[in-house]
């Protein structure tokens, strides 16, 4: 089923007042204690390509805004990189809150959250899905059936899988966490190169 923009609009509402509510999460005292906001997602509901991390951190759970912090500066050098920007692509997180000191999120908070991202892709019907890191490479990967393709990031990293939904062709290409540049800077050629296989499908979309 496809839906018109304002179907979509009301979707992803609902889809953040869900969140907005979500008491049961692990994570949900924690965010009300630091006036925290949830991190539900940003960008445009008819984008083809669709970037999916991990959590908030502090910064974006201050704004509301996924990668609105260092490692949210390195993925609007990436976008620049390959002539997008922001509004063009649709960004979230697999996680929607922020958890403790920027720890992992655990696969209980995983599996809370999921059904919300499962729903923005139903939503969004990208036709390209860039995960970031590998909490949500794993995730999608498990999710469309892709499990015995699974491996470590850095064997996947700037691969193509192409898989078919309901709503058409998708094709996965996991790429390394933007966060990976701030520690090594090494990796950042490792993620222009990968970058520049998200451009391929630019041209086509
Ligand atoms: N890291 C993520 O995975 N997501 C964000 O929104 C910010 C940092």
């Amino acid at each position: 089923m496809s839906f018109s923009l304002e179907e979509k609009f009301d979707k992803m509402k609902n889809v953040r007042d869900q969140v907005l509510h979500l008491k049961e999460s692990p994570l949900y005292e924690y965010r009300v204690q630091n006036k925290y906001f949830p991190v539900v997602g940003e960008g445009s509901l008819v984008a083809h390509i669709m970037f999916i991390g991990e959590a908030p951190g502090k910064n974006e759970a201050e704004t509301a805004r996924p990668f609105c912090g260092k490692s949210g500066k390195v993925l609007d050098e990436m976008l620049e990189s390959i002539s997008l920007n922001r509004s063009d692509v649709y960004i979230t997180n697999i996680v929607k809150d922020r958890p403790p000191e920027n720890r992992d999120p655990s696969p209980e908070e995983i599996k809370i959250y999921a059904p919300f991202l499962d729903e923005q892709i139903d939503i969004i019907q990208p036709k390209v899905i860039a995960t970031l890191g590998r909490f949500s490479m794993e995730y999608i990967f498990n999710r469309f059936n892709l499990s015995d393709k699974l491996g470590t990031i850095g064997d996947l990293h700037g691969k193509e899988f192409k898989i078919d939904t309901y709503f058409g062709s998708v094709v996965i290409i996991p790429l390394y966490h933007p966060a990976v540049t701030l520690y090594n800077g090494s990796n950042k050629d490792t993620l222009v190169q990968d970058f520049q296989v998200l451009k391929k499908y630019i041209q086509y979309l």
